[in-house]
């Protein structure tokens, strides 16, 4: 596998390698890589000939009491679980090289409207971290198509308008979501549960299942959620969302809508987890 620091020494590969009639594809991470990151890069190997995967932990989509600081960085295991799942290359910039101007000075995109709901109305500035490290990352890595996963539902769905809507010539592939045998969404912040937090963690699948199955067979929205938003804080979540959306614009679910998807972020203790589960209704 190929290590890259520099974007001209990425872009340059990148390049050649399309000269050459390759397709490539890319997988942009934070690291402390697990088998959720691992299946889109396996999904990358399918749809092209070669696999670039960045490791960067992106200041700009950190709040100021979040976890950059403290975020996991593994780089040396990282490399060698990228190596064997078949990655071709590894992005890892410095932070001086995505952002020349400086993390504060740094110019930003946003991606409204869709930024500031769910959780970028918890998050202030997230979205717009990560639309502006996306942008930076495929103008480095200028690949034929880039993966991302399903898991952040809302952050795949804000990529798809950036690149939309800035007429980004790249196309995007979505992963399904790896999970714990017991329901678990894969996330570098399980780590930080504790054994009983562990235990609770799961809940929050199997409440989006039911939130999602008691919508499909007719049951008002409103009061399913507010049900399961109670359950959930009875257990011991603090509940930031659960909701229902339509799952292309995350506008409020709406009765003629077809296609939904369920969404939760939940704190237990001190780690906010995320999922959500995707549906569809059929006409009866
Ligand atoms: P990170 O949290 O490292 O996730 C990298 C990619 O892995 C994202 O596309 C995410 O949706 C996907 N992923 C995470 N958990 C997964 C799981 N259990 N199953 C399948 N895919 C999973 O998301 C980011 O980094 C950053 O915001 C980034 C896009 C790299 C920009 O900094």
């Amino acid at each position: 596998m190929i290590k890259c620091e520099q974007p001209s020494e990425i872009r340059s590969l990148v390049r050649r390698w399309q000269l050459d009639g390759l397709r490539v594809a890319f997988v942009p991470t934070m690291g402390n890589l697990h088998a959720g990151h691992f299946s889109l890069v396996e999904l990358a190997r399918r749809h092209a000939d070669r696999v670039v995967t960045s490791v960067f932990v992106n200041p700009t989509q950190f709040g100021p009491n979040e976890d950059f600081a403290r975020y996991p960085r593994t780089i040396e295991r990282d490399a060698v679980g990228l190596e064997a799942v078949g990655s071709d290359a590894m992005f890892v910039p410095e932070p001086h090289a995505l952002y020349p101007m400086g993390a504060a000075n740094a110019v930003r995109v946003e991606v409204p409207p869709i930024d500031r709901i769910l959780c970028g109305a918890h998050r202030p500035g997230h979205f717009s971290g990560v639309a502006t490290v996306v942008l930076r990352l495929l103008h480095c890595v200028p690949a034929d198509c880039a993966v991302f996963g399903s898991k952040d539902y809302q952050q795949l769905q804000i990529i798809r308008r950036l690149v939309q809507d800035l007429l980004m010539p790249v196309e995007l592939i979505a992963g399904a979501t790896c999970r714990e045998p017991d329901g678990l969404a894969m996330s570098s912040r399980n780590q930080y549960l504790l054994p009983d937090e562990r235990e609770l963690a799961p809940l929050l699948f199997a409440k989006l299942r039911s939130v999602a199955s008691a919508v499909q067979m007719g049951q008002p929205v409103g009061a399913v959620l507010s049900n399961a938003q109670a359950e959930l804080t009875r257990v011991g979540f603090s509940v930031d969302y659960i909701e229902v959306r339509e799952a292309e614009t995350l506008a409020d679910w709406y009765p003629d809508a077809r296609r939904g998807v369920a969404l939760v972020a939940a704190r237990i203790g001190n780690t906010r987890l995320i999922d959500n589960l995707e549906f569809v209704l059929t006409e009866d």
